[in-house]
């Protein structure tokens, strides 16, 4: 980087800057005032590092209203203002691991030169939370004062609005000293932008495209009503103004001191040496994310110890002794180059969108899931739309919303097809369902695939190697048109399909013919029948014992199923009418798929227990536990660990504790070893 006299600043350069500020600034009241952010952060941050940029290259550019000197939006003018007593300043963000090493390296740099050379720096390490900046002042113990951080000097009082969120207390424990101002994150959970969301939509309120946003619409309340119903938590990151208290040496003891006070601090921290100790608590941190409650967009490190900090100091409007390390970005801006729709296994018509390839969380995203007709219609996305996609942990890719200002004009509504794009039958949505469906059942070839491919799953019938490259063709060449004709495939035929060869081709054969051998419950799940999942699979397997007492069940018969209700009988008895269906069936027995049978009641007599929970406790004589368990397991029964209402018998030996007082308390059966052993040989029902 080079420094360049005013003369020398081109006039493009000039004008680029100019729109950067404008640009930014825009942004900032979208994202600040309004709540309703126009692109994704990473989107920000890239205009924001540009303008930093440019005003190193050209100083002359620098100006006292550029954005780069202020970290955020004015603040909004209904809430009353409040200036803080210890500015909030904002972080320097570093994006690759080299910049934790290079973070590491000025921070022991700066030091040598303050006189104070540190051999290894000890760094106080803390999950980046992506909410709402808060400051808590506490006089005297007491919550007297909750502003957000508004433009860095003056905020928005939340006072009322900061009291109903649970988690912050309002007297501090044993706090003696007068004035403490904490500071952290208000944020959402996950789940509860889900609540909120299905609320908002179902009052036709507008969404919250994100946890934070969330956060912070619903902490700028006028009505502090609205808040308290919104769940939102807090963590303590710091400390703004203290007086009458010598705050501990290092930033670590400062949040041990917090947490003393009663105040939430969140217990994934750590203090860590050197770059080595950063980038294993970054990488540990990446590999935690998905699983934590809430959203975080990266780490931060803050030299521990206080007085190496205050050598440091600050520059502009981020401290020198600290570091934002982000995650890869999970959202990124594209443009929605098409909208396909897509047929399911059961008929379903899923919207896809196909977007320009984009970079997202270190993948390249090229297109994602719209759900349903009604969902396009909320977002309302359009071909030619410029959106928000974001993909989280492995979580299939999804449009967050559009960037409705980049629409291009003309773009029209997507509407879903009347007919089915891949057979051309017609498309039908029930009242009262998100999901419209092609009605061409097994005729329809994506239904096929989709139904094969369901078919020769590994929890199915289990055939390796049958995948989407060779159903495609199967089906496409007209091969096989139904699951009883994959036992007809020989040899030749399928050495003939694209990139196949004999080797594979005898494979597949070989785990075909491997197939043949299954088990009632993997059959009849293999079926696909609409809303028989393997576990309602097994339950008719268990309860009918064989093929035909199925296929001769009436709907009061299946009723009688544990777990069956009229909608999922109804479905399988629809299936079974259907005469193609009862055609393959046949097919597949006559192929010499098979499965050994019992007798529908030898079958009942094994699920005799059914249904019932136990609860074992105390020891038993004759059985040990397990053998216990899973003799009740074999039955049809469910043991559990802790009784409840639910427990249908404790089950109680010698020196039986708490279970059993438990169980006495809730009024649920008890019994001892010999009637349960009665139970299992069915002689007492
Ligand atoms: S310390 C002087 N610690 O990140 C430094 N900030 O750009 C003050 N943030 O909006 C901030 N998690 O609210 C700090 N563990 C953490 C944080 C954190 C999230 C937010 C902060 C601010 C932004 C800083």
């Amino acid at each position: 980087m080079e420094r360049v006299s005013k003369a020398e600043v081109p006039e493009a350069v000039r004008q680029r800057a100019q729109w950067l500020r404008a640009e930014i600034e825009r942004h900032n009241t979208a994202y600040y005032v309004q709540d309703a952010p126009l692109i994704p952060d990473s989107e920000f941050d890239r205009l924001f590092a540009e303008l930093q940029d440019l005003e190193a290259r050209y100083p002359q550019l620098a100006s006292v209203d550029s954005p780069t000197l202020r970290v955020g939006g004015a603040p909004r003018s209904d809430l009353p203002p409040v200036r803080h007593a210890v500015p909030m300043l904002s972080l320097n963000n570093g994006l690759a691991e080299s910049d934790a090493i290079a973070f590491d390296e000025r921070v022991r740099d700066l030091l040598a030169k303050a006189g104070e050379p540190v051999e290894t720096v000890t760094y106080a390490c803390e999950l980046k939370f992506d909410g709402l900046a808060m400051s808590l002042r506490y006089v005297d113990g007491v919550l007297e004062l909750a502003a957000t951080r508004g433009d860095g000097t003056v905020g928005e009082d939340v006072t009322p609005n900061v009291r109903t969120i649970r988690s912050v207390p309002l007297r501090l424990k044993d706090c003696r000293a007068p004035v403490v101002e904490v500071r952290g994150e208000v944020l959402m959970y996950r789940r509860d932008l889900d609540r909120l969301n299905r609320v908002q939509r179902e009052s036709g309120e507008k969404e919250f495209a994100n946890p934070r946003n969330a956060a912070a619409g619903s902490l700028r309340q006028l009505d502090a009503r609205i808040t308290a119903r919104r769940r939102l938590h807090f963590f303590a990151y710091g400390i703004g103004q203290l007086q009458g208290a010598t705050e501990p040496a290092t930033h670590s003891a400062t949040l041990d001191w917090l947490q003393q006070l009663g105040m939430p601090v969140c217990e994934e921290r750590a203090t860590a040496s050197g770059a080595d100790g950063l980038l294993e608590f970054y990488r540990n941190a990446g590999a935690r994310r998905a699983d934590l409650p809430y959203d975080i967009d990266g780490v931060v490190y803050k030299v521990d110890s206080l007085r190496a900090q205050r050598l440091l100091g600050f520059v502009s409007r981020a401290p020198r002794f600290a570091l934002a390390h982000k995650f890869p970005p999970q959202e990124a801006l594209t443009q929605v180059l098409d909208i396909e729709v897509q047929v399911g296994r059961t008929g379903a018509l899923t919207p896809v969108a196909r977007l320009a390839p984009v970079a997202v969380g270190g993948v390249t995203v090229t297109n994602a899931t719209l759900h349903n007709e009604q969902e396009v219609a909320r977002r309302d996305v359009r071909v030619g739309d410029t959106v928000i996609v974001r993909r989280a942990g492995d979580v299939i890719p999804e449009v967050v919303a559009v960037v409705l200002e980049r629409r291009p004009a003309g773009a029209q509504p997507f509407r879903m097809p009347e007919r089915c794009p891949v057979c051309g039958s017609a498309v039908e949505r029930p009242e009262q369902e998100a999901v419209s469906r092609c009605t061409g059942g097994l005729f329809c070839p994506a239904q096929r695939k989709q139904a094969l491919l369901h078919f020769a799953g590994r929890r199915a019938i289990d055939i390796d190697g049958l995948g989407e490259r060779v159903v495609d063709q199967l089906v496409d060449s007209g091969l096989v048109r139904s699951a009883a004709d994959l036992y007809r495939l020989d040899q030749a035929r399928l050495a003939a399909l694209d990139r196949m060869g004999h080797k594979s081709a005898s494979n597949l054969l070989e785990a075909i013919d491997r197939s043949r051998g299954t088990t009632l419950d993997r059959f009849i799940f293999a079926l696909g029948i609409r809303h028989v999942g393997e576990a309602t699979a097994q339950a008719l397997a268990a309860h009918f014992g064989n093929l035909k007492a199925l296929l001769d069940a009436d709907e009061t018969r299946l009723l009688e199923v544990s777990d069956i209700g009229p909608v999922v009988a109804r479905s399988i008895r629809h299936f079974l009418d259907e005469a193609h269906n009862r055609e393959v069936i046949t097919a597949l027995r006559k192929a010499g798929v098979h499965w050994p049978e019992t007798s529908g009641a030898a079958a009942r007599d094994r699920g005799r227990l059914s249904g019932r929970t136990f609860v074992l406790t105390g020891t038993l004589e004759g059985l040990t536990r397990t053998e216990a368990a899973d003799r009740i397991a074999a039955a049809g029964g469910r043991v559990s660990s802790s009784v409840s209402k639910k427990t249908d018998f404790v089950v109680a030996g010698e020196e039986a504790g708490t279970k059993l007082a438990r169980a006495r308390e809730l009024g649920v059966h008890v019994i001892d070893e010999a009637e349960l052993l009665r139970m299992l040989d069915g002689s007492n029902p």
